[in-house]
């Protein structure tokens, strides 16, 4: 599953985008770069709202939260137009929004479900809200085409589950309900405060993730699964496996001269160093925040086995030092070379570690280096 091209004409602050992601480029890793303000998170998660949520009536409500204050004034308004490369094919996804009063016929739709529209082509709707009054004014509908009709079903199933976004919690997201976002402009009190609403849209959002301070929750899932691997195979052949130690190898090239290791009870981690012949044990304030999140983000690729996938991230590069900021793309090659990956950044050293054509630029553009640098 291949993002070969977006375009949105006027969505917040995007306007008249138009972003090619050539399908043959190598390696599959694309920068986004504008200025602060250019729109680059919002393009990612337009994109991530549209192709995970829109068809699944679960995640519908997220969906309309990121449409809030799209109105339409009159006929039909386009959205985005997103092409999928998908088995050979250009499957072209188009989003438009329509006034309810002028869609009789979506009116007696199913919401969140496909419906042919004649000429072999589907659509797939749902009714939304652009105003605080909350009436459902609007109809976001999405056309389908150059896809075989029976195809339809298990492209958008997988679709949904071949796209991911990683972004930074501090950040916010359109697609969290108004009254979530709200919260942080407030002080947290116990029952109500913004991380524990974002853990319940991460919890709904299997293709979520924000880039936690490390990632201990996967890490100790990984490992105890690694564990039950080898039991299995004791049981089966009589003798351990070695996906624990396989995994435990892993996290050791990628730390370095850090070793980790499970905590007896399973449910937690530890580091070790080796220095001068000895063994020192790590305290969670021994690791820099770079490490910790390189390591999570090697743990999502892992724990979720995602491949073949169309990855978004967000900010990928903070708490790098320059140099792990060109590194990362080669880590990325290294760690999931199937996928394809979209990094919204401002960093110059990573766009180095790729040629100029791989970037992709939103208005206002970043400051061009002096060429002769
Ligand atoms: N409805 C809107 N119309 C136009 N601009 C908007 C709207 N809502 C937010 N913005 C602006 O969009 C920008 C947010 O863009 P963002 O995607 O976070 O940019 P980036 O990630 O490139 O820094 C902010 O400057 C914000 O003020
Ligand atoms: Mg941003």
């Amino acid at each position: 599953m291949r993002l070969l091209r977006v375009q949105v004409p006027d969505f917040r602050v995007l306007q008249n985008v138009d972003i090619t992601f050539e399908k043959d480029f190598f390696p599959n890793i694309f920068p986004l770069g504008s200025q602060n303000g250019g729109g680059k998170s919002t393009l990612l998660q337009l994109i991530f709202g549209l192709l995970h949520c829109s068809y699944n009536p679960d995640r519908v409500d997220f969906l309309k939260n990121l449409l809030n204050g799209f109105q339409v004034e009159r006929n039909e308004r386009e959205l985005a137009i997103i092409d999928i490369g998908y088995m050979e094919e250009n499957v072209r996804l188009n989003f438009f929004a329509v006034r309810k009063v002028d869609t009789e016929e979506i009116e007696s739709e199913n919401e969140g479900f496909p419906f042919s529209a004649g000429g072999g082509k589907v659509r797939y709707i749902f009714k939304y809200s652009a105003s605080r009054n909350e009436i459902e004014d609007y109809v976001l509908v999405s056309r389908i085409d150059n896809i075989d009709i029976n195809q339809i079903e298990s492209f958008l199933k997988d679709l949904a589950q071949k796209i991911f976004l990683a972004a930074p919690a501090t950040q916010v997201f359109l697609f969290l309900a108004t009254n979530s976002k709200k919260l942080l402009f407030r002080e947290p009190t116990k029952k109500n405060d913004y991380y524990s609403h974002l853990k319940d849209a991460k919890s709904k959002l299997p293709g979520f993730f924000t880039y936690d301070f490390l990632a201990v929750e996967l890490l100790t899932k990984s490992l105890r699964a690694a564990i039950a691997e080898d039991m299995r195979e004791v049981t089966e052949t009589g003798k351990y496996g070695n996906s624990y130690k396989e995994l435990i190898k892993d996290l050791h090239l990628i730390l370095g001269n850090k070793k980790i290791n499970l905590e007896p009870d399973f449910y937690g981690v530890n580091f070790k160093l080796d220095k001068d012949g000895e063994t020192v044990e790590l305290y969670p304030e021994d690791l820099s925040h770079g490490e910790l999140k390189r390591l999570s983000i090697y743990m999502w690729l892992k724990y979720y086995n995602i491949e073949n996938a169309i990855v978004l991230m967000d900010e990928i590069e903070i708490a790098f030092h320059p140099d792990w900021q060109y590194q990362i793309i080669s880590d990325l090659k290294e760690w999931a070379p199937s996928n394809q990956y979209i990094l919204a950044t401002h960093s110059y050293e990573l766009c180095q570690a790729l040629t100029p054509a791989h970037v992709k630029e939103l208005e206002p553009k970043l400051l061009k280096q002096n060429p002769s640098n």
